[in-house]
């Protein structure tokens, strides 16, 4: 494929937060992932230090908590103080301890140094705890849960900025599940108490692209959400975990930013486009493997619902599949950053993350060395970018129907910071490498360099003494006279210039 990059023409600047991560209390995310004080890879405040590294690695920009579903019954006052008061996860089925709470996340957000993100329970939960909530995060010293916050040994606020108001409160599956009706209702109440407690506040309610349910937020409570938040899994496999493969994955590609394109619309025809703009706060190609939990049946003995958990565990699900597509994901984000301001990869530990856990270390996935690619050697503001002969490839999905996508998916960028110009190109053809042919309007380089995420196969993956995937650079090296770089296979890459 050949195409332009008009150096001076921008269309726009991504936020940072487009990078963002989501932790939930399900499975080994938190107790055995992020929080293990009985490991000795643990600091003395039980958080594993190798995880953090890897966190800042990646500069996390926000960090969403505590769920999920599991926070439709969660209450935040028993997981707060010296006294922690044990409870049953009704979302997950299991006993959560409460040792990690509050004060916790805070602490694991300054070590890692990202925004804090707090969704509140709009399930069984009230607007008069969310605003609690807000009043103990937030409040320098009047009120009864600020001076707890302080009798707990936080003297200074901790200026939580993101709120969501609820998870999916839209779905059969979640507790406390509402009808549009009552969820305008809830949020409209909910907001207007967490406002009056931190007026400074971002806030978000969980939205669907689903006309009615959104048209009913927006109507009620539009002039009081900064946010709307949507969430995305592509291979929905709660009940058999049998995921799609790299073809399969690829054909997940086609349609990445329709959905924007409806929430879109929707802003522009109720007039709220420069006012709401979308928080993707949990996406992921794979869903969750959680059989018997999210459905009218569930499951009675441990191996009905609880052992299979651990299936998340298995690194070899985890391919160039995931990082391609997390790619063009992110590809599609960038491009859409008028609209975009957050998005949220669901998770980033253990289950479908980036980052895997055992007792003796981590293992960087594939979708981890993404984001390091796009953090660290992508830039910030989003160029003209004109393809001149796109070639498309037809794949299988999952149903066996054949699907057109885009062989290559490129975006064209500049690193502020530095002026470099930086093209993410993936290659999604299984088996070829490709040719990308780049010309430039008002810039001309003379060096480049290729950045690239890659493994020998496209079902490649990392796991404890296995690495096949990784990021490397090439040197720098002439732009050459033909403006042809080659892509390898099932590859993501940055090319930078300067
Ligand atoms: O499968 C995990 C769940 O996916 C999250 O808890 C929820 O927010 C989404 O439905």
């Amino acid at each position: 494929m050949n195409g332009v990059i008009n150096a001076n023409r921008t269309l726009g600047r991504r936020d940072p937060m487009i990078y963002g991560h989501f932790i939930e209390h399900f499975h080994r995310q938190i107790y055995g992932g992020v929080y293990d004080p009985g490991n000795p890879l643990s600091d003395a405040e039980g958080f594993r230090q190798d995880v953090l590294e890897a966190m800042r690695r990646i500069h996390v920009p926000v960090l969403r908590w505590p769920g999920g579903c599991f926070v439709s019954s969660y209450h935040w006052k028993k997981a707060v103080g010296r006294r922690r008061t044990p409870f049953f996860d009704k979302a997950w089925r299991v006993e959560d301890p409460n040792d990690f709470g509050t004060d916790e996340y805070v602490a694991l957000c300054r070590k890692i140094g990202c925004e804090p993100y707090i969704c509140t329970n709009a399930g069984t939960g009230t607007a008069e705890e969310m605003s609690d909530w807000v009043e103990y995060c937030n409040l320098d010293h009047e009120g009864e849960f600020t001076k707890w916050r302080i009798a707990n040994g936080h003297e200074k606020p901790f200026g939580v900025k993101y709120w969501s108001i609820g998870n999916e409160n839209y779905g059969s599956w979640e507790i406390g599940a509402k009808s549009a009706q009552e969820w305008g209702r809830l949020v409209l109440e909910s907001a207007k108490m967490m406002k009056h407690v931190d007026p400074t506040i971002e806030l978000t309610a969980a939205a669907l692209t689903d006309l009615d349910w959104n048209v009913n937020l927006l109507k009620n409570c539009g002039d009081r959400l900064d946010w709307i938040s949507i969430h995305k899994y592509w291979d929905l496999v709660a009940e058999t975990n049998d995921c799609v493969n790299y073809e399969q994955s690829m054909a997940c590609t086609a349609d990445l930013d329709g959905d924007l394109n409806k929430v879109r619309g929707l802003l522009t025809a109720m007039g709220l486009e420069k006012k709401i703009r979308v928080a993707y706060d949990e996406w992921n190609l794979r869903g969750w493997y959680h059989p018997n939990v999210h459905t009218v049946k569930q499951g009675v003995r441990p191996e009905d619902y609880l052992t299979p958990r651990d299936d998340n565990d298995i690194n070899s699900l985890y391919t160039m599949a995931d990082a391609v597509f997390s790619a063009c994901f992110l590809n599609t984000c960038n491009r859409n950053c008028d609209l975009v301001g957050m998005a949220n990869f669901a998770p980033i530990v253990n289950t479908r993350g980036c980052i895997f856990t055992h007792w003796d270390g981590i293992v960087l996935r594939s979708t981890y060395h993404v984001f390091d690619l796009y953090v660290n050697e992508l830039g910030d503001e989003i160029l003209d970018f004109w393809a001149k002969d796109p070639a498309q490839i037809e794949v299988k999905d999952k149903q066996g129907r054949t699907v057109s996508v885009d062989e290559l998916d490129v975006l064209a960028t500049r690193r502020t910071a530095d002026n470099m110009l930086a093209v993410a190109a993936v290659n999604k053809n299984a088996s070829e490498s490709r040719v990308l042919g780049l010309a430039f309007d008002g810039a001309a380089p003379r060096e480049y360099r290729i950045c690239t995420v890659n493994g020998p196969e496209p079902e490649s993956y990392n796991d404890i003494g296995r690495e096949e995937i990784a990021l490397r650079a090439s040197a720098w090296a002439p732009v050459p006279a033909d403006g042809a770089y080659a892509l390898e296979p099932h590859s993501v890459n940055v090319i930078q210039f300067r």
